[in-house]
């Protein structure tokens, strides 16, 4: 499986299509969820990327186009984990952890994050109240991401803080095969 990597000048905004789809999106756009209902249930299941993480740097996000959809891959600052893990629960919008590997488990940032020290965090890159990419780069009031199509503001763990989107960012099935290489599905 191949990706290329598109070092751009907004470092914090990276966008990885596969050869066959050379799209490349830059702020925020519409992203169509139809996509993801054009593959079978079966082609779906079996679906899965390797993703190389080796040169993401402390503080910048590499997005990657897997099933139709942005995922993106940030490499967490000290600032950021302990921004999100202090927040209170019942701070949260959102309280549940959106995560596909932890049903039911609670927003904490342990439940979101790939790895225990929280180093990296994997979300798909799509705003949960109309479909938008949000924007990356410590946007928004809260550090994390910022959704401008109708302002839905995100923190450092991609939950939802403010504006109408009604749910955290959703972390898909995603796991380390070594220190640099994660898989997807
Ligand atoms: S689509 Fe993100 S705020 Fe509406």
């Amino acid at each position: 499986m191949s990706h290329a990597e598109d070092k751009g000048s907004r470092r914090d905004f990276l966008y990885v299509a596969t050869a066959s789809t050379g799209a490349v999106a830059l702020g925020a756009a519409v992203w169509p969820l139809v996509d993801q209902m054009n593959a079978s249930a079966d082609v779906q299941a079996l679906a899965s990327k390797e993703v190389d993480i080796s040169n993401i740097e402390v503080g910048t996000q590499l997005t990657v186009k897997w099933l139709g959809k942005p995922v993106f891959f940030r490499h967490r600052t000290d600032e950021e984990i302990e921004a999100s893990r202090n927040t209170p629960l019942e701070d949260l919008k959102d309280p549940t952890s959106q995560n596909n590997t932890k049903w039911e488990s609670d927003a904490s940032d342990v439940n979101r994050a790939l790895d225990e020290d929280g180093k990296w965090l994997v979300m798909i890159g799509v705003c949960t109240h109309l479909g938008c990419i949000p924007l990356g780069g410590a946007s928004g009031d809260f550090g994390g991401w910022f959704c401008p199509c109708h302002g839905s503001h995100y923190d450092t763990a991609g939950r939802i803080r403010k504006g109408p989107a009604p749910l955290n960012l959703l972390v898909p099935d995603a796991a380390f095969l070594s220190d640099t290489v994660i898989k997807l599905g």
